[in-house]
């Protein structure tokens, strides 16, 4: 009864949210941001989702590789650091030649990782101690190995349309052609030949990768089967992958050649614009949210079952997932990636505040911005922005208003390792790549085991070899070492996962701005509690910088966080008109008034 009460409340003050939002005449940087009570903010709004990646987070039972015990047994890990909400990457029956992201069964547990009774166990001893799990889903593709396909590929009357097949085409000299140019992410034609059934069937990932036919209603009953299923396991949510790549054009004419790149079999060759971000993935999109919709209603245990969408894509299109023009809901969080894709160890700090802007100004109001660190797709943070600037993305990253997503591992600020040898290589475009060039594109390097202490293989696994290397660098930096020392990256980022409980960072209002090339800050207020400033410098050399102008009056700069490197130590009182930072330094203060 409370809780349905408390759904009902939700659902007006949502209602007079979007009733606001469309009298209100100008644009807010955030309309979950300044203005709300607390009573507003529903559990993800918030959170920090952190991505488990289950094959190197624990292994528990010596064969090398990370599973649901391992994770389960690490549970108590994530709730002391202040995780309440994590992903998973693809946990479900698979051939593993996608690690996972190509799925066998959608409803079976990969055996290597555990049974179905291991997840029942995970949802529960995550829920006893405040975690929420959200799951991969997987639907632009099965595996090869899919009973559905093995069907389609026979022709089985009721599986026939499944998947996309197509004729092909013969070239002058009578060879078997495949029906155009349409290239696969991971390299080389997206189409592949199938003996049996005598034509080509459509691939966007590895070949073991089918593209399932979303022009078959019994495909979308399928899927909507498939989140039901893992709804009624207890699950908060999904985090939906490729979405962008669900449909493809029908007439499968070439797509336009790019000029990026001579070679006609790299995905680069062509724009695609006839495989990707086609409208119909909006309306997909809009329908499994009216299903999360539909069972969160069914269910009023006051918790809202939410998707979180994986498109590498234009702003305007990642907008249309929060809500479309017509005011049709999509996505909660439509994965925000331009801390991965638009900035780097080269960006300055105009590139920086650039950046954030872009989605707040663009994102339609009554929705809540999310900040992607890092994923299993990427290199590290210490990769991508050097070691030195661990301590001032996380601080970034928590004090930004909306939702951080960190990948497992950048809480003690983890390095890719990219020495492993080709022999050790399993990335499939890594494979794809060749010995010369797999290191350009091998994702493995990000995927090396959880660094939990010194011990053997980083305290991950017992085995004698791991699916992976562990990244030799883990005597000195791993989890136990952080712990027991004075001042760590963990320490920090443990630190800021504390400071985020604070109203002003809930819901503060927020603006940012570049104080010059090297250096930006940001700012939280809320009326009543202390305002807090984020400053990071992301150049290289020390800088001396004023800030009064930014907090509009002379004031004291009180340490909160500061980095591991920071000759700062917290409730240290600062200066804020010569204010000097280090190389790669962040710092959070609060206001006091001089
Ligand atoms: C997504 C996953 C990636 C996977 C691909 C194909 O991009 O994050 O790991 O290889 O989809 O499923």
């Amino acid at each position: 009864m409370v809780a349905a009460q408390q759904l009902n409340r939700t659902t007006q003050l949502l209602l007079i949210c979007s009733l606001l939002s469309i009298q209100a005449p100008s644009l807010s940087m955030s309309s979950l941001v300044g203005s709300q009570t607390e009573d507003f903010i529903d559990w993800w709004q918030h959170a920090v989702f952190y991505q488990i990646y289950p094959r190197s987070f624990k292994d528990s039972n010596g064969d090398g590789i990370g599973d649901l015990q391992g994770i389960i047994s690490k549970l108590p890990y994530l709730a002391e650091t202040g995780i309440t909400a994590t992903w998973l990457s693809p946990i479900f029956q698979s051939p593993m030649v996608d690690f996972g992201y190509d799925i066998s069964d959608y409803k079976a547990i990969q055996p290597e990782y555990g049974s179905m009774a291991d997840f029942e166990q995970l949802v529960h001893a995550a829920s006893g101690l405040g975690i929420k799990i959200i799951l991969d889903f997987v639907p632009n593709h099965s595996s090869d190995q899919h009973e559905w396909f093995k069907k389609s590929a026979a022709r089985d009357p009721v599986y026939e349309n499944f998947y996309v097949w197509e004729d092909g085409k013969k070239d002058k000299l009578g060879v078997r052609q495949p029906p155009n140019n349409w290239q696969s992410v991971f390299y080389g034609s997206a189409w592949e030949w199938n003996e049996q059934r005598q034509q080509y069937y459509l691939h966007q990932f590895t070949k073991e990768q089918p593209d399932l036919n979303y022009r078959n209603p019994a495909v979308v009953q399928a899927m909507d089967d498939v989140v039901r299923f893992w709804l009624d396991k207890g699950v908060a949510g999904f985090r939906i992958d490729a979405v962008n790549h669900l449909y493809e054009s029908e007439d499968l004419a070439d797509e336009p050649l790019s000029g990026k790149t001579a070679d006609p079999l790299s995905y680069d060759y062509t724009k695609h614009v006839f495989t990707k971000d086609l409208p119909e993935v909006l309306t997909m999109v809009q329908h499994w949210r009216q299903l999360l919709d539909d069972y969160s209603a069914k269910h009023p245990d006051g918790v809202t079952r939410i998707m979180m969408t994986e498109a590498y894509a234009d702003l305007h299109v990642l907008m249309d997932y929060y809500e479309s023009a017509d005011g049709v809901r999509g996505s909660q969080l439509p994965f925000n990636f331009h801390f991965i894709t638009d900035v780097n160890g080269d960006s300055d700090a105009r590139d920086f505040v650039y950046n954030v802007e872009k989605w707040l100004i663009y994102m339609p109001r009554g929705h809540a911005a999310n900040w992607v660190m890092g994923n299993h797709d990427n290199p590290r943070v210490a990769s991508r922005f050097g070691a030195a600037s661990v301590d001032a993305m996380n601080m970034l990253l928590m004090t930004l208003p909306g939702v951080a997503v960190t990948y497992n591992g950048e809480e003690l600020g983890m390095e890719d390792y990219r020495e492993i040898k080709w022999e050790d290589t399993v990335d499939p475009p890594a494979r794809n790549a060749g010995k010369k060039d797999y290191k350009k594109v091998s994702r493995d390097p990000e995927r090396t085991p959880f660094q939990w202490s010194n011990a053997s293989n980083a305290g991950f696994s017992t085995a004698a070899k791991t699916w992976l290397p562990v990244n030799p660098n883990y005597l000195a930096l791993n989890l136990a070492a952080q712990q027991q020392a004075a001042k760590s990256h963990y320490k920090v980022y443990k630190a800021l996962i504390e400071l985020r409980k604070l109203p002003t960072l809930r819901r503060g209002r927020f603006s940012i701005e570049p104080q010059s090339r090297a250096v930006f800050a940001l700012k939280r207020t809320l009326k009543d509690y202390d305002t807090l400033v984020t400053i990071v410098n992301v150049s290289a050399e020390e800088q001396l910088i004023n800030l009064t102008d930014f907090i509009n009056r002379p004031q004291k700069l009180i340490v909160e966080v500061a980095g591991v490197d920071s000759v700062y130590t917290p409730g240290q009182a600062l200066s804020s008109s010569a204010l000097t930072l280090a190389p790669h330094e962040g710092l959070i203060c609060k206001l006091i008034a001089a």
